[in-house]
């Protein structure tokens, strides 16, 4: 199949990218390079540098390449940044989304695959784990901006059948992730011990977050090729994770003996969240199957050998 992946130079959408091409799909890339790198994109797939705000472009693309397909990950991640300049994270989450759906629909894509938020959407839930019927109460712009595409995509299958998959993800974490995303902890504590910086800890380190590993997330966008149409799942491991536990593991896999600085929570920043990936489990056959303690030896794993890439010049 040929399928058209948005913001596949970043960190989720490049390991997806890989996965189809090693399925033997053929595989585009739309990317600004606005976060993600180009180094990131498979070289196997045909890569269109081009922001996704822009509907001249999306049109040019879509018109060229058809593709049967669309996964879409490009999108304004950083949750504090849409704190700041809301108008742009609306742009870039709902208007740039809107030219890639248009996009699909007028050349015929069939399925759309989109990369949704859990973390972000569900705001500050009053019982765990979180089901997908749970109400949608953002509590920050970014929430807003990726929810508000779900809209679109019910009301575009009912006006022009375009089959959809939501994926609502936890916090995606792994080898490649970056410091600045909704998992974002994995790759800051790592880089600041590797640095031997102290790290910080916004709040006591009680917060709650349900982290799923980035091959885990893989295997969901795989099976979502062909199943699961015009449905919405959690994409999580249905595990609460603190904070302080996060430190303490990527601590201990590095074998520090530092302790973290506590500041004031950041506004934005919602107590806790675990997800119930039940629906997922039956619908999809998708179970998470890497666990924390695996995901994370890989991940810091990961961060330690960059480190020292980086030390020896290379
Ligand atoms: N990382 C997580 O834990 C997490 C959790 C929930 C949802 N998501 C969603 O998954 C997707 C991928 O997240 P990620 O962590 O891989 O982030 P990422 O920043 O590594 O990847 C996003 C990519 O989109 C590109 N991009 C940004 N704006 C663009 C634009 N205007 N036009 C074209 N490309 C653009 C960036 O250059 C980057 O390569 C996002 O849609 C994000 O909202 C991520």
């Amino acid at each position: 199949m040929k399928i058209l992946v948005t913001g596949a130079a970043g960190f989720i959408a490049s390991h997806v990218a890989n996965a189809y091409v090693q399925a033997g799909h053929e595989a585009v890339v739309i990317d600004d390079l606005s976060r993600g790198a180009k180094r990131n994109v498979n070289f196997k797939c045909r890569f269109h540098e081009c922001d996704i705000r822009d509907r001249e472009a999306m049109e040019r693309i879509f018109r060229a390449e058809k593709p049967e397909i669309v996964n879409h990950h490009a999108a304004q991640m950083d949750v504090r940044r849409g704190v700041r300049e809301p108008l742009f994270d609306a742009q870039v989450n709902i208007l740039g989304s809107l030219n890639v759906i248009e996009a699909a629909v007028a050349h015929g894509a069939k399925r759309f695959i989109y990369a949704a938020t859990a973390g972000a959407g569900y705001g500050e839930p009053k019982r765990m784990p979180v089901p997908e019927d749970y109400p949608i109460n953002p509590i920050t712009p970014y929430g807003i901006s990726k929810h508000t595409v779900e809209h679109y995509l019910f009301t575009f299958q009912f006006l022009y059948g375009l089959e959809y998959v939501v994926l609502r993800y936890g916090n995606v974490y792994g080898p490649g992730q970056s410091s600045q995303g909704e998992a974002g902890v994995f790759a800051i504590f790592s880089e600041q011990m590797l640095a031997g910086v102290q790290p910080v800890i916004y709040g006591d380190g009680s917060k709650v977050r349900d982290y799923v590993y980035i091959s885990d997330v893989v295997a969901a966008n795989l099976i979502a090729l062909e199943r699961g149409s015009n449905e919405i799942f959690n994409i999580g491991s249905g595990v609460e994770t603190t904070d302080l536990e996060v430190f303490q593991r990527v601590r201990d896999l590095l074998g520090k003996t530092v302790e973290p600085m506590y500041v004031a929570r950041r506004p934005g920043e919602i107590d806790k969240i675990c997800l119930d990936i039940s629906k997922a489990a039956r619908l999809l056959g998708w179970k998470p199957q890497v666990s924390l303690t695996e995901g994370a030896r890989r991940t810091v794993g990961y961060f330690q050998q960059t480190a020292a890439a980086v030390a020896a010049g290379n």
